[in-house]
């Protein structure tokens, strides 16, 4: 039983004692533990190639441009039982390096990807993904604040684990925290999300949310992109759409039931995303032909230069 536990806060900063808080609490009840401070890693930005996304597609595995600690992190994380992500809240959300794991787990980890991909290595007679990357897991995010502007964060942060469909036991954030170790309410509830996160990896087919109760009832998201002038929404995790109603003095969020299986983090959900992500990229390679394609690319490419960076010249 293994919990990492990563922070993307500063060096021993908040976000690395409060992930140190629960990990000892995982420690003690039996499990082994680690951290990794992300900034100590060399995690360069998505740069949007696609190879991952076109690598899995065509059967060829696991496959990322960057070369930079990226994928050894990821293994960390396939390797553990349990993941636990502290971040500092940054406008409102994760921080910009949280943002940049969440790229960079993208497409080339999705789950459904990573099923379609070992199916081909293995009708190729290659053996399959190492089976660490289709492991079920569960995964904690805590979100450190130094005010009160922080709703985007627990969507943000859950965001990270719809990618890979592990199942999110908490999603809490702090705020007013910069004094957050004297907070003793926060330290216990770190210990707490540190023992459900050990509990969770222990019996993960039954692994369930623990958290409170969210809007969503199907993802316990919190956020929902509104249509202006309706009462139609859009739940901004799972994607469901629906409407918000009140319902006994409270907003419900209803949708139809047989729309669930569209939901970015069911496995039929990536299934229909992927398909229409695939018929898409195959338009755009037909268009790299197409002269009127060309024309125009041409014509908006001639309109003005990129100026060159100041200090990469
Ligand atoms: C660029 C930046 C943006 C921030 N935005 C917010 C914010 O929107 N809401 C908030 O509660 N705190 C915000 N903070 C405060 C940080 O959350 C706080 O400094 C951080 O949790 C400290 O963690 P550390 O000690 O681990 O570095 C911001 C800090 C920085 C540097």
């Amino acid at each position: 039983m293994k919990i990492l536990g990563l922070s993307c806060g500063t060096k021993n900063g908040n976000n690395d004692t409060m992930c140190r808080v629960a990990l000892e609490a995982a420690k003690e009840m039996g499990a082994e533990i680690e951290f990794i401070h992300v900034f100590d890693w060399d995690i360069k930005y998505c740069s949007g190639c696609v190879a991952c996304s076109r690598a899995l597609v065509m059967g060829k595995g696991m496959v990322c441009s960057q070369k930079d600690d990226y994928a050894a992190l990821f293994d960390k994380m396939a390797e553990a039982d349990g993941v636990l992500i502290v971040d500092p809240i940054y406008e409102s959300g994760g921080s910009g390096l949280f943002h940049v794991l969440c790229d960079r787990m993208g497409p080339g980890h999705d789950m459904g990807m990573l099923m379609m991909a070992d199916g081909m290595l293995k009708e190729q007679g290659k053996g399959g993904l190492d089976p660490k990357y289709l492991k079920k897991k569960a995964i904690s995010f805590v979100g450190i604040g130094g005010s009160d502007w922080a709703v985007r964060v627990e969507t943000d942060h859950a965001m990270l684990a719809m990618s890979p469909a592990w199942t999110v036991i908490d999603n809490e954030f702090f705020s007013w925290c910069k004094d957050v170790i004297m907070q003793d309410d926060k330290i216990e509830r770190m210990r707490q999300i540190g023992k459900n996160l050990v509990e969770a990896a222990k019996d993960i087919e039954n692994a369930k949310w623990l958290g409170k109760p969210g809007s969503c009832p199907h993802c316990q998201g919190n956020n929902f992109y509104i249509y202006p002038g309706t009462t139609k929404c859009v739940c901004e995790l799972c994607g469901l759409e629906g409407t918000l109603e009140v319902v006994d003095g409270a907003f419900k969020f209803k949708f139809d039931p047989a729309d669930e299986p569209k939901a970015h983090d069911t496995l039929s959900g990536k299934k229909m995303h992927g398909e229409d992500i695939f018929e898409n990229e195959g338009r755009l390679m037909n268009l790299f032909k197409d002269p009127e394609f060309k024309k125009r690319k041409e014509h908006y490419t001639a309109v003005c230069e990129a100026t060159p960076s100041p200090s990469k010249g």
